[in-house]
C-alpha cells in the first residue's frame, strides 16, 4: 500500500516565460486554483496523506504561503529544495529520507488529471507491493512525451522519451507508483545527452527486470498538458466549463479531505479564515451547510 507521495514542483518553466520568471509555474492559476492543487488532489484521491513537495531553491516561502506544513487538509506536507534541476528521478534521492523503506508515488507538479475512472484506477493500484506502475493515455502528439509500446497482453515492451519516429500514441503520464527500489536504481542512472537523469531510464530498469506494469487511464478520463501557454489556457477553460456547469469544483482539497474523513467542519472553518472572502470560500461554506 502506497502511503507517501512526492510532488515535483521544481523546474524553470521556461516555455511559460515571462509568466514564470518571478513565480513558480505550479503556483500560476489554472482557472480558479494554483496549478499545484490539481496534482495534490490526485494524491489525496489515492488516499495518500504524507506528502513531500520538491521546489526550486529559494521558492519555499512562495509555496508555504498557500500550502503550509501545518494545514487544514488533514495531511502532512514536507518540503525539500532542488538546488539544480537534474531530472525527474532526482525526486528519489532528494526524497530518500522522506521515503524511508516505503513505496512511493511521484506526480509531476504540472500534470492535470480528471475523470470518474481516475479514483477507481488510483485505488486499484495503490496496493502496489513491488515493481513500478505507469499510467498511460493516448495523445495526438506523442513526440512531446515519454511513449510506451505495449504487446497484445498489455505488457510494456518499449519505452522511449520524446521519440522522433512514432511507433505508439500512448504517452506516459506524469504519475508513477514505485516500490522502494526506485532509490537504489536512481543511484545507478547516468545522465542523458541533455545532462539530466531521465525517468524513462529508471522505468526501463524496472521493465528489463519484468517489474513494470502499465494502466490505462481510459477514454473516460482526461490528462491535459499545461506545458505551454495555449495548453495551459485550454486546461483552464476545460475546468471553467465543467465547474460552471455543475457548480462543483475540481481539485477542491478540503472537499476531498472531508470526503476522506480526514477533516471535519471545524477545519473547514479554519480554511474559511485562511482563504478569506472569495468564491473558493463560498464553495467551502456550501460543503458544511
Ligand atoms: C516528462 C517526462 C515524460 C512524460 C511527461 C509527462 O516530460 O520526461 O516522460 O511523458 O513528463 O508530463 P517533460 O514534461 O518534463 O518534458
Amino acid at each position: 500500500m502506497i502511503k507517501k507521495g512526492i510532488i515535483l514542483a521544481g523546474g524553470l518553466g521556461t516555455r511559460m516565460s515571462p509568466l514564470t520568471k518571478a513565480v513558480n509555474k505550479q503556483l500560476l492559476p489554472l482557472y480558479d486554483k494554483p496549478l499545484i492543487f490539481y496534482p495534490l488532489s490526485v494524491l489525496m484521491l489515492a488516499g495518500i496523506k504524507k506528502i513531500l513537495i520538491i521546489v526550486n531553491k529559494g521558492q519555499l516561502n512562495q509555496f508555504k504561503k498557500i500550502l503550509p506544513e501545518k494545514n487544514n487538509l488533514g495531511i502532512s506536507i514536507e518540503y525539500k529544495e532542488q538546488f539544480k534541476p537534474g531530472g525527474l528521478p532526482q525526486a528519489f534521492t532528494i526524497g530518500e529520507k522522506f521515503i524511508g523503506k516505503d513505496s512511493v508515488s511521484l506526480i509531476l507538479g504540472d500534470n492535470f488529471f480528471y475523470g470518474q475512472s481516475l479514483t477507481k484506477i488510483l485505488k486499484k493500484n495503490i496496493n502496489l507491493k513491488s515493481g513500478a506502475k505507469i499510467f498511460i493515455h493516448p495523445v495526438k502528439n506523442p513526440n512531446l512525451y515519454g511513449v510506451a509500446t505495449l504487446d497484445k497482453n498489455k505488457k510494456v515492451i518499449n519505452l522511449i522519451e520524446k521519440p522522433k519516429k512514432i511507433k505508439s500514441n500512448l504517452a506516459v503520464t506524469g504519475l508513477y507508483f514505485f516500490d522502494n527500489k526506485a532509490i537504489e536504481f536512481t543511484k545507478k542512472l547516468k545522465p542523458s545527452k541533455r545532462g539530466e537523469l531521465e525517468i524513462i531510464d529508471l522505468l526501463n530498469f524496472y521493465r528489463r527486470k519484468n517489474k513494470l506494469k502499465a494502466e490505462f487511464i481510459g477514454r473516460g478520463g482526461s490528462w491535459l498538458d499545461t506545458g505551454n501557454i495555449n495548453d495551459f489556457y485550454d486546461a483552464s477553460n476545460f475546468i471553467s466549463a465543467i465547474e460552471s456547469r455543475q457548480g462543483l469544483k475540481i481539485a477542491c482539497l478540503e472537499e476531498i479531505a472531508l470526503n476522506n474523513k480526514w477533516i471535519d467542519k471545524k477545519d473547514i472553518k479554519k480554511s474559511l479564515d485562511f482563504y478569506g472572502k472569495c468564491d473558493y470560500s463560498k464553495y467551502l461554506k456550501s460543503l458544511i451547510s
